[in-house]
Parts: structure tokens; sequence; C-alpha cells
């Protein structure tokens, strides 16, 4: 690993100086071509490592491989989700993203609200209005012979989705994405800020309107729920509604838009899905490992040593999901999609938070896939053109015009 060694002051005296790897990590991550090929340089060094510049900017540690990552994970005790500092800041408002931010044993009492309306029967219930909600976006530009993939299906995409889960008007789509927009990619925070406020106002009247008259039992479950023997109060019912909101979106846009990227490299893979269908729902696990667009985080919980170094009580830890899955001590050929190959991933994390809507995104997924091959033949990228893409916490791409015929 190239680790030029960082300046000390930034360093906490516990921190092994080995250990330092003095890097912004979203500009290496966006060094070459290739995200994921960038990120994976860290596997030429330690299992552990300490960025200077590790989260926008924030020192803290980065776990490199795919047996402590899921170590991570699994030990709640040590590596704790309720980290400070997320939509609760933004929004001034006691709100914790529920149940993502919240620990066992209580994480337990939420996320069984959550479960019984996203198992596989459940999700099978989704399957039509997933599927016409792509045509629709297809139908847009099917006889245009080309499109640019992230702003005319990518984004739109989960977020009629989402409308459609939470029984909201799909006319309010175009509001929807405006402020989802600027929650993503505005420089300045105050405009960020305003953007989850203005969703939060939104969600806010939603979930009072529910709460009055339950339109589905997703929402009846909700606005109903109980935990600890009581009904959850406003800000858990909060926190839950915007989950489902932030869980799916960017999420589903980013894995996509790589998958159709990838497809429109690989006619070869694309003709082998087109002619055997059966096939792909390996190979949607298999896009899923290697695809796989989130780093996500902890806080170390009590000062204790993993592996072997020092970690100290409130240290961020950051779980680069694309290194676990492109580990090369797990997979053989890492950088190279293989729909044979059956991975063990975890696209969506593992232990007590591990995704709630797992089967709906690999629904939605399997969906896309199906229904673009289905739509165009010979789909790929439009000549001259290159795509354009982002890392940070989650990579995905800004820009993918395709072609087809
Ligand atoms: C390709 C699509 C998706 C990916 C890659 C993905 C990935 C993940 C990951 C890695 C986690 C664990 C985060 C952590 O432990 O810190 C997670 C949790 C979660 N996801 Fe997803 N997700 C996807 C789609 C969805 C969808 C469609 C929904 C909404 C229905 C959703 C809702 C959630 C929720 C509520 C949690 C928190 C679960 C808990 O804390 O118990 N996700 N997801």
């Amino acid at each position: 690993m190239s680790a030029p060694f960082a300046t000390t002051e930034r360093l906490p005296e516990s921190v092994p100086s080995e250990l330092v790897w003095d890097h912004d990590f979203d500009t290496f991550t966006l060094e070459g071509d290739d995200p994921f090929i960038s990120i994976a340089r860290l596997h030429d060094g330690p299992p552990v490592i300490w960025g200077t510049e590790a989260n926008f900017k924030r020192p803290g540690w980065i776990l490199t491989r795919d047996d402590v990552i899921r170590e991570a994970f699994i030990d709640y005790e040590h590596f704790s989700s309720e980290r400070p500092g997320m939509i609760a800041d933004m929004l001034g408002e006691p709100v914790l993203l529920n149940p993502i931010e919240i620990d066992p044993p209580r994480h337990h009492q939420y996320r069984k609200i959550l479960n019984p309306f996203f198992t596989p029967a459940a999700i099978r219930g989704y399957d039509e209005p997933v599927r016409q909600i792509c045509r629709e976006l297809i139908a847009k530009f099917r006889n245009r012979g080309e499109c640019e993939f992230v702003d005319e299906f990518a984004v739109p995409f989960p977020s009629y989705v989402f409308l459609d889960l939470m029984d909201m008007p799909r006319d309010l789509l175009d509001q929807f994405m405006g402020w989802q927009d600027e929650l993503m990619r505005a420089s300045d925070p105050m405009v960020r800020v305003a953007a989850a406020r203005s969703i939060y106002g939104y969600l806010k009247q939603h979930m009072e309107a529910q709460q009055a008259n339950p339109t589905t039992d997703l929402l009846k479950g909700i606005v109903s729920g109980q935990v600890e023997d009581r009904p959850m109060n406003f800000y858990e019912m909060m926190g839950m509604f915007y989950v489902l909101y932030v869980g799916g979106l960017d999420t589903v846009y980013s894995t996509i838009g790589w998958i159709m990227q990838h497809l429109a490299t690989h006619p070869e893979l694309q003709q082998r899905l087109r002619e055997n269908p059966d096939l792909l729902p390996q190979a949607i696990e298999e896009f899923s490992r290697a695809y796989s667009v989130v780093i996500t985080h902890r806080a170390v919980t009590k000062d204790f040593v993993f592996h072997g170094v020092p970690m100290k009580k409130g240290d961020e830890v950051n779980l680069p999901i694309m290194l676990a899955n492109r580990d090369p001590e797990v997979y053989d050929d890492p950088h190279t999609v293989d729909i044979g190959r059956k991975p063990r991933h975890i696209a969506f994390g593992t232990g007590t938070h591990n995704c709630v809507g797992i089967n709906l995104a690999k629904r939605e997924m399997r969906i896309v896939v199906e229904e673009f091959l289905k739509a165009f033949d010979n789909i790929r990228i439009k000549p001259g053109e290159t795509p354009r893409y982002h890392t940070g916490r989650t990579f995905g791409l800004d820009y993918l015009p395709l072609t087809w015929g």
C-alpha cells in the first residue's frame, strides 16, 4: 500500500504509526476509471488502518477485509450503530433513523414491526406495480434509440417504488426528486439541511394522515407499532418513515446504474441472460457482490483491542462493503463478474442490521434487468460518450448514456 505517513497533529496517540493512512478517502477512491478497483488498492495493506480523512474528512478506522468487516457488523457490543450526527443533527429534531441507528436489544423491538412486510411472500405483492413503473419509464425513451440511464431511469425508478410503498401520490415525484437531489448533491450544507427538512415536513403530514386513517398494511403496521408494550412515539414513527425513504433510494439507484453499465459493456452476458432468464437470480447475486455500493460505519463503544489494534471509545469505524465483497482472499479474480460463482456476499450488510429491504431490492433489480433486456437488443454505451461516477458513502453513476439496436 502506498502509505505516506500522517501529520502527527491529527493522530490520537493510541494509533500505531504503521497503521496510519494519510489520504483523503474520497479523493483516493475517485482516482482512475473504476472506483471499485481504486478502493481495492487498500487490500495491499493491513486489514485495519487509520485514515486521517476517512469519512467526509473525519479521521477514523477503515476495515479492509471480508473477515474483519463481517466481525464488526456482527459484534454490536463493540461496534455501535448509535453513532452521533446523522439525520437528527440535520433536522434539529430527535429523530433516530429507526431501526438502523438503534442497537440490540432495543433494535429487535423496532425491526420486528417492519419484518412481516418485507418477507419474500409479502414482496411478491409489489411485483406487478414495480414492473409497471419500469415499463412506464422505459416507454418514455423506447422509440428514441437512446437514453441517459441515470436521470431518465435509475433516479426516478426507486422514487416511484417508494411513493407506491408509502401509498403517496405519484405526482409527488418531481417534488421528491428535487429534494432528494439537493439532499444528496448540494455543495451548500444549508441547502442539504433545507431539503432534509422539506422531506421531513411532507413525511410528517403523511404520517399524521395515516395515523387517522391507515391505507395499507405496512403503514398500519408502523402507525400502530408497539415497542416495549407501548405505542411508538412520534419521533420513533418518523424515524421509521424516514429510514424507508433513505434506505431504498440511493442504494437501488446506484446498484442498477453499475449493473446497466456492466451489461452495456458485456454484450455476451446480455445475450446469455436474454436467452436464459432463469439465470437472472444468480446474476443479481453476483452483480450485488461485484457492485456493492455502500460504505457504512460504526462507533467503538469501549476501549478494546481489535485484531491487535487498540481502539478507543468513540472512534469511528468505516466498513466499505465493496472491500469485503472483492476481497482476493475470499474470491478468485474478484474484479471479474462471474454469474456462476454463488457468492456469500454482504452487499446488504450482515448481522442484526442486515437490510430489511433485501428481498424488495433484489426484485427491483431483477425486474429492471429483465425489462431492459426484453425491450432492447444490443444495449451499449453511446459511442463517443464516457460514463461519469461519484464515490463518497455510496458509489454511484452520475451519467450513463445508452443506445441500443
Ligand atoms: C440495492 C439496494 C440496497 C442495498 C445495497 C442496501 C444495503 C443495505 C445495507 C448495507 C444495510 C446495513 C447498514 C448497516 O448495517 O449499517 C441496509 C439496511 C437497511 N436497509 Fe437496505 N439496501 C438496499 C435497498 C433497500 C430498500 C429497497 C429498502 C427499503 C425498503 C431498504 C431499507 C433498509 C433498512 C430499513 C435498513 C436498516 C435495517 C436495520 O437496521 O435493521 N434497503 N441496507
